[in-house]
């Protein structure tokens, strides 16, 4: 399966920020917010990845992730001109999809915990997978009914009455039908093309298949300054509690085997001497002495 990171749109409830930096490009915590959705897709084993943005803010991007060797796959980059909507990335990545499988991440959604990317991943037969998360505030996402068989049945976007409190989460898994079944959605009433559209187009084949997230999976929003902020003390708490990091794109190519424990500690060796360098020589110490024991 490929992967697309969507790193666009205009940024604007995060101003003045954005002036400095696009929104995927703030630092949550420790390191770039886009270095989060990039350790999902690498986690769930995905190595061929496509970065879309804006014209302006792709150069910065390029710069930040170069051509993702560093972590044993491979990165391209695509232009979204305008933010003209989320499903409009399958037709901006038509060439790079190649009619494959592909996986969406939107570039400021921030996960935490459990294996359910990867299994979903691992077990997708085709049609279309999402996420269902509860939250207390569903009307400000897709919002996905189930039956009380557990099935899905309705998915609307950003629903004044919810149906229900299960939020649709920016990660998405499609086969080959993605491409045409976007070409044939319309814009919605506020001119964009909609994911939501391109779902409830799988669910009206029967071919849509819900995964409900666990309890204890955190999935936190960074769209405005106080979410930034929050998103950032959520994973100072678990980082400094734990002594693992959350997003560390180095640490899941390693563990995922894309890179070797000998190229992890070469790459170690080229940062400059701060905590992260440090995290990632404990990591090359630790998995060193495990590979020993085993
Ligand atoms: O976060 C999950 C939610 O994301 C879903 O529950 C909703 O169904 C989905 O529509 C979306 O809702 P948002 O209101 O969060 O979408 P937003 O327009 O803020 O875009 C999400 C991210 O995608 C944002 O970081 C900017 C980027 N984006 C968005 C659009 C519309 C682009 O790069 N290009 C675009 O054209």
């Amino acid at each position: 399966m490929k992967g697309i990171i969507l790193a666009g749109g205009a940024g604007s409830r995060l101003y003045p920020l954005t002036l400095v930096a696009s929104k995927q490009l703030q630092p949550v915590y420790d390191k770039p917010m886009v270095y989060y959705p990039l350790t999902v897709l690498i986690a769930s084993g995905i190595r061929e990845i496509c970065l879309i943005s804006t014209p302006q803010d792709l150069p910065r991007f390029r710069q930040l992730l170069g051509n993702g060797s560093a972590w044993g796959v491979s990165l391209e980059y695509r232009e979204q001109p305008r933010p003209e909507g989320i499903a409009q990335a399958f037709l901006i990545a038509e060439s790079f999809i190649a009619g494959q499988r592909v996986a969406l991440i939107l570039g400021d959604n921030i996960f935490s915990g459990g294996d359910a990317f990867p299994r979903a991943v691992a077990e997708f037969e085709g049609g279309a997978t999402v996420f269902a998360y509860h939250v207390h505030d569903p009307q400000r996402y897709g919002v996905v009914e189930f039956d009380a068989a557990g099935r899905a049945i309705s998915l609307e976007e950003k629903p004044a009455q919810p149906k229900s409190n299960y939020a649709v989460p920016g990660v998405y898994l499609y086969d080959e039908q993605v491409v045409p079944i976007t070409k044939a959605t319309r814009p919605s009433a506020r001119g964009e093309l909609e994911i939501t559209s391109v779902n409830q187009e799988y669910l009206r084949r029967g071919q849509l298949h819900v995964r409900r997230l666990p309890r204890g999976f955190a999935w936190l929003d960074a769209g405005t300054s106080t979410s930034l902020h929050e998103a950032s003390a959520y994973v100072q708490t678990i980082e400094r509690r734990q002594g693992v990091k959350i997003g560390c794109p180095e640490e899941a190519a390693m563990r995922r085997g894309f890179i070797t424990v000998d190229q992890l500690e070469a790459l170690t060796r080229t940062l400059p001497n701060c905590e992260y360098r440090d995290y990632l020589a404990n990591l090359v110490t630790d998995s060193r002495r495990l590979g020993a024991m085993a």
